[in-house]
């Protein structure tokens, strides 16, 4: 059995593979998390560069085990790879995600916004809430602390997705920072992480030992 490399106040995280764990965690509403793309980020202990057909491999191993702990699934998924997500979450809702920032992108169309496949009922209906999100790499308008992780996720995309489809508790199996794990506590869910490298078990730990959640 795998010991948690942190525990506290029913928030779990977990330093390994989530593929050794996840058949062993017991059901959570949610899996709600924010996978790596395969885009050549360095990480640390997990690097990001896999070949297509490993990637989607592991993507469908992953999601199909995370998919038998939690029914309701929140997946952000890279825009440039829509195909293949919703052919891993069949039956998923597409949300879009919309940048804060205005005027033309350097990069064209497609930088103004991200997305996140969803499966499962919102507990509330509410208006806007992917609206004007910022999001890492808008340079002076990301406020957040990132923790210089390469893929760290914004608070308001899980923040969202955890008022919206969880009443209880959470699993995130790329955990990262812990961002999801440290708005799980904020709004009293339990919640389990599991995170490959321990740079970032540790980032996540201190955040969560924080009296004053950074929101
Ligand atoms: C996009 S990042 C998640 C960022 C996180 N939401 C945050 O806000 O910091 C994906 C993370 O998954 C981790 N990872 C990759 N493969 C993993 C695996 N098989 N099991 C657990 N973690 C893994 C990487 O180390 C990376 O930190």
């Amino acid at each position: 059995m795998i010991e948690p490399y942190y525990e506290h106040n029913g928030i779990i995280i977990y330093n390994c593979d989530c593929r050794e764990i996840l058949p062993n965690l017991p059901k959570a509403d949610l899996c709600v998390t924010d996978p790596p793309y395969n885009a050549g980020k360095d990480y640390g202990a997990y690097k990001d560069n896999l070949s297509d057909v490993d990637y989607e491999k592991t993507m469908r191993e992953i999601v199909g085990l995370s998919m038998s702990v939690a029914d309701n699934q929140f997946w952000v998924a890279p825009r440039y790879k829509l195909h293949l997500w919703f052919s891993l979450l069949p039956g998923s809702h597409l949300i879009v995600i919309r940048r804060g920032a205005a005027g033309p992108y350097r990069g064209g169309w497609s930088d103004q916004f991200e997305i996140a496949l969803a499966i499962g009922k919102p507990c509330r209906a509410e208006k806007d809430l992917w609206e004007n999100i910022r999001l890492k790499g808008e340079g002076y308008f990301f406020k957040e602390e990132s923790y210089d992780h390469p893929g760290y996720t914004p608070i308001k995309i899980m923040s969202n997705a955890v008022h919206l489809l969880s009443v209880d508790s959470i699993i995130d199996p790329f955990c990262g920072t812990g961002t999801s794990l440290v708005v799980a506590k904020q709004a009293g869910r339990r919640a389990v992480g599991v995170e490959l490298s321990e740079k970032w078990c540790e980032v996540a730990a201190i955040r969560l030992s924080q009296e004053v959640l950074p929101l």
